[in-house]
């Protein structure tokens, strides 16, 4: 690493290990009661082990992206972190939140909106503390020697991604208008400003681990970026299908919705592309794998299993079904997971000083997560398969179906262990890694590796 304070991403990345492994464990809690062993319903009933599983999952990944930008920022600004101790308390402040709303859930403390169940005053905190984050990487790019597109996009995707937690706060008794304001924190996030975030690391990765020229990187990158982003804003129509808003939401969501597989694809081609062109000679390429990687397996859950029940034909059978849960494990794993591992696996070499990114360990994790991951969402797809054509088309009862259901499960169950056999290995590795030993390396005239 470059700057001393790029240690502190290190801290953020093993608050991401800790919340990762927990969301794992509420999953097999939900799996097993899939499966009709709902052993834990007392104490941990399905609502909040489900609540638990998804918040774990964007608070990691949110964790994960402050850790990226921690990374990122001081190296592309060419100095230290405007103040680590902000850095440190920020992080505190956020583990505190999230601990108080994970508890909060298991009494019965939440709001009951799918994705944004964390209670208002918490939500309060949360703004804060990300308004503190923000001033920290703003403060580090204003007084920094150049102003990079890299961290330029970084930070406007974060400020943004800020900005748009604010409609979900808007208070109203309405139905229609509840959800109305809903998708423009979930899908707005993950089908846009989120992709700006994407789009910046997946820069930072690629200008560092393929060596070719940061203009080229960048241009690219961004246009591609920009077209899913494009498409996504108008394509959070496919939410507004059936849920009592205009009818004119039928032809905008399903024409711009249907347009966002096709900017991931570019996106696909792209890193691959360059990847082959530059990507022999470094030496980190299990950095490279999980970045590819995520450019196609974004491609695949985000845009393929995305577009799979886009259409307001097809959604209307397929709505709230386990046909969402199918794209929605594929989409967040390919897009934000495997790239928030892919950071990781980039700087933890440079931050310990210790090479363990070609270990049978790193690679061993890489594979198997990902098919493990692969299996999980065939097992989704095929228990929503059936799902829809019993309940939907058949017409039978929710929980008859949901019985009939349950042996899809054990295949599901076998899959996630896979998935989480992989996990633990990354895991392993990073603990390995050990603490950040903060040498610094000067940068090389002319080099941007
Ligand atoms: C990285 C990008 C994406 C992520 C992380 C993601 C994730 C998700 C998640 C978690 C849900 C469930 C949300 C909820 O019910 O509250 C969802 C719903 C949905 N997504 Fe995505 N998605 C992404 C991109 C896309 C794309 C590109 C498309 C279309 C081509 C798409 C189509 C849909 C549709 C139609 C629904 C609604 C499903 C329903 O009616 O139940 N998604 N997505
Ligand atoms: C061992 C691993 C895992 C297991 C067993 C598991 C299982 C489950 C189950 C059973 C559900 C509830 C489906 C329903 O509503 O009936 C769920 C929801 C969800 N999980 Fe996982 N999960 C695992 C890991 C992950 C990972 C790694 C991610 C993200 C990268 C993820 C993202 C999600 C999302 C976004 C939802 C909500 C889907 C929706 O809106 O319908 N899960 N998971
Ligand atoms: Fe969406």
């Amino acid at each position: 690493m470059r700057f001393q304070s790029q240690k502190v991403a290190y801290y953020f990345f093993a608050t991401c290990m800790l919340l990762l492994s927990l969301q794992i464990v509420y999953g097999f809690i939900m799996a097993f009661a899939h499966m009709g062993y709902d052993v834990l319903h007392n104490v941990i009933p399905f609502n909040t082990a489900r609540t638990t599983h998804t918040n774990l999952l964007v608070v990691w990944l949110l964790t994960g992206f402050m850790g990226a930008a921690y990374y990122i920022i001081p190296e592309e600004s060419g100095r230290e972190l405007y103040s680590v101790p902000l850095a440190y308390l920020q992080l505190g402040a956020l583990v505190i939140v999230g601990v108080v709303a994970i508890i909060g859930f298991h009494f019965n403390y939440w709001e009951g909106r799918k994705f944004l169940e964390i209670p208002r005053p918490l939500d309060y905190l949360v703004v804060v503390d990300v308004l503190l984050f923000l001033l920290n990487i703003g403060m580090t790019i204003w007084q920094g020697k150049r102003h990079s597109t890299t961290s330029l996009v970084l930070f406007f995707g974060l400020l943004m991604a800020a900005l748009l937690y604010l409609p979900g706060m808007i208070d109203t008794d309405n139905q229609t208008l509840d959800s109305y304001w809903r998708w423009w924190v979930v899908h707005l996030w993950v089908e846009g400003v989120w992709e700006l975030i994407m789009g910046a690391i997946l820069s930072f990765l690629l200008i560092k681990l393929t060596g070719i020229d940061r203009e080229i990187i960048e241009k690219w990158l961004y246009v591609i970026v920009g077209f899913t982003f494009l498409s996504g804003v108008l394509g959070t129509g496919h939410h507004y299908y059936y849920i009592g808003t205009p009818k004119y939401w039928l032809l905008v969501g399903g024409v711009f919705s249907a347009l966002e597989p096709v900017a991931f694809l570019g996106m696909a081609i792209y890193a691959i592309t360059m990847a082959r062109k530059g990507g022999r000679t470094h030496p980190n390429q299990n950095a490279l794998s999980w970045t590819v990687g995520c450019s196609v397996m974004s491609f695949v859950g985000a845009g393929f299993l995305g577009f799979a029940h886009t259409l307001p034909q097809v959604n209307l059978y397929t709505h709230g079904t386990l046909i969402t849960a199918m794209h929605g494990h594929m989409a967040f794993w390919g897009a934000y997971a495997m790239l928030v591992l892919g950071i990781i696996a980039y700087a933890m070499p440079l931050l310990t000083g210790r090479k363990l990114h070609d270990t049978t360990t790193a690679t061993f994790a890489f594979w198997t997560s990902n098919i493990g991951m692969i299996a999980m969402t065939l097992a989704f797809a095929v228990a929503g398969i059936s799902q829809v054509v019993l309940e939907r088309r058949v017409g039978l009862d929710f929980l008859t179906v949901q019985k009939e259901l349950q042996v899809h499960f054990f295949g599901l169950t076998l899959a996630a262990t896979l998935f989480t056999v992989g996990i633990a290995a990354y895991i392993v590795n990073f603990i390995r890694y050990g603490l950040p030993v903060g040498e610094v390396t000067p940068e090389q005239p002319g080099s941007d590796s």
